[in-house]
């Protein structure tokens, strides 16, 4: 198990993104296959690959296509989560910026499969270049008739429509996203079973399927090649690739697409491995997921079950490294301090809690730490986790939680001692003024 370059297959290949290089390369004959097929053949072909969604959570993909209405009685929707907000992950960005046409084939598919006309790719705001060479993909598609009215002759229509967002963490929540879609604030929605699930009333009321990325592209490749070529690789419940965003103290940062069930540390051998000193930890799917230290880094396999039995999640594949000159402590500060500037404010646990947990870490490593802070910080994350409304509470409470359990002695240190136990002196600034409304205010 190793670097599996399935999506990746043709990232390097010279003008990729250009829609004649791309068909020489095997380019739409998925959605050529597909558009000889029953909607519901497409659905059992993503259910034979045993593929999961990649955003984070890795709910199985066709159980979502399957649960939209079967017919062309109302309108249907097909949303591509583009934010890719989670701190540490950027595998979407370079997806969308070297092989836009993956995507939008996987969308087309999606239309197909779900009996939806329309799709909406939601992109941060920050991803200009993606957003204008996906632009240009679309363009392209809508040329050679793979993309708007009787696609291909089937009869099937299909739209592609690139909405912006404004830099909002929270707007990356299926719900939240679909809000903003929706020209609303980017809150999130009640969720089921107090509301109906997104594929029965979804962005405007209508049926709606929203998939990451990385999904739709890893459908893509499934209709072309066979859902039991894909299930060919992975682990029993893993199945296929991940593509990992390796960032932080390691020799070559990337994007790395690996077979489901890789050995944590063999993909930090291919990345490299450790810079500038030993490991002290890793966390593995982006800032929202536990810490490891080196000895259960030894045990994890990248893939849902393994990370899950060790304590931490896959999530999003946000893959960070940290040396032994790290300051544990002041990593969670900056971590908090990033769920605190993004906790969008509709609920008390998150609002309130994720501003207590910057304060505390704050004054800890600043040399204001009290006897009780980590029990403290251990209260406020128990009233958090749980007990909002939307993961974002959730994410904000768990790597604290991880840290404290990892690295209980650097914080009892830096309290005791008023400096860091690994004598890094630096304490990242406040960004506060970075929020327009608190900029605002202060003018
Ligand atoms: C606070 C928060 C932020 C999220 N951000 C993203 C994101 O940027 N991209 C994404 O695909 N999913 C994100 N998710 C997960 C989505 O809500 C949703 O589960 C996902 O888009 C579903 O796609 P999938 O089934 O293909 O994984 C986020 C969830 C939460 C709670
Ligand atoms: S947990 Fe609550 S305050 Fe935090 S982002 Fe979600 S809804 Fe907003």
């Amino acid at each position: 198990m190793a670097i599996l370059n399935l999506l990746f297959e043709h990232r390097d290949v010279e003008g990729i993104g250009n829609i004649d290089v791309w068909e020489a390369n095997g380019g739409y004959e998925g959605v050529r296959k597909a558009a000889a097929l029953e909607p519901q053949v497409i659905v059992d072909e993503i259910k034979t690959s045993g593929l999961r969604g990649r955003g984070g959570a890795g709910f199985p993909t066709w159980i979502k296509w399957n649960g939209l209405p079967k017919n062309y009685d109302a309108p249907h929707y097909v949303l591509c989560n583009a934010d890719e907000g989670e701190p540490g992950t950027f595998k979407d960005r370079e997806l969308i910026l070297k092989i836009p046409h993956l995507l939008i084939e996987g969308m087309i598919l999606a239309g197909f499969a779900t009996y939806s006309k329309v799709g909406y790719v939601y992109i941060r705001g920050e991803y200009v270049e993606p957003a204008w060479q996906l632009r240009k993909a679309i363009d392209q598609a809508y040329a050679k008739g793979y993309l708007g009215k009787n696609i291909l002759g089937t009869g099937r229509d299909f739209d592609i429509y690139i909405h912006m967002g404004a830099g909002s963490y929270e707007c990356g929540e299926e719900s939240a996203l679909m809000s903003s879609l929706m020209g609303e604030r980017g809150n999130p929605r009640l969720k089921f079973p107090h509301a109906p699930l997104p594929t029965v009333a979804g962005v405007w009321q209508a049926p709606t399927l929203i998939n990451n990325v990385e999904t739709y592209c890893a459908a893509a490749w499934i209709i072309k090649h066979s859902g039991e070529e894909y299930a060919k690789y992975g682990t029993e419940k893993s199945k296929g690739t991940k593509i990992m965003s390796v960032s932080g103290h390691v020799a070559r940062t990337g994007n790395y697409e690996i077979e489901m069930g890789t050995p944590l540390m063999e993909l930090l051998n291919m990345a490299g491995g450790v810079k500038d000193g030993v490991l002290k930890a890793v966390i593995p799917g982006g800032s929202s997921v536990q810490i490891m230290r080196p000895e259960q880094c030894e045990k994890i396999n990248l893939d849902y079950e393994s990370c899950g039995a060790n304590g931490t999640l896959l999530g999003s594949g946000g893959f960070m490294v940290f040396n032994d000159k790290t300051d544990i402590v002041q990593l969670m500060r900056r971590t908090s301090q990033f769920y605190m500037h993004e906790s969008c404010g509709k609920c008390t646990p998150c609002r309130e809690g994720t501003r207590w947990l910057f304060k505390i870490l704050d004054r800890i490593a600043s040399g204001n730490g009290q006897k009780g802070d980590v029990e403290l910080l251990l209260d406020v994350c128990s009233q958090i986790d749980g007990r909002s409304y939307c993961g974002l509470g959730d994410a904000a409470a768990w790597p604290i939680v991880g840290a404290i359990k990892a690295f209980r002695s650097e914080f009892d240190y830096w309290i005791e001692h008023k400096r860091s136990p690994i004598g890094n002196t630096f304490v990242p600034p406040v960004v506060e003024a970075v929020n327009p409304v608190l900029a605002l205010t202060s003018v």
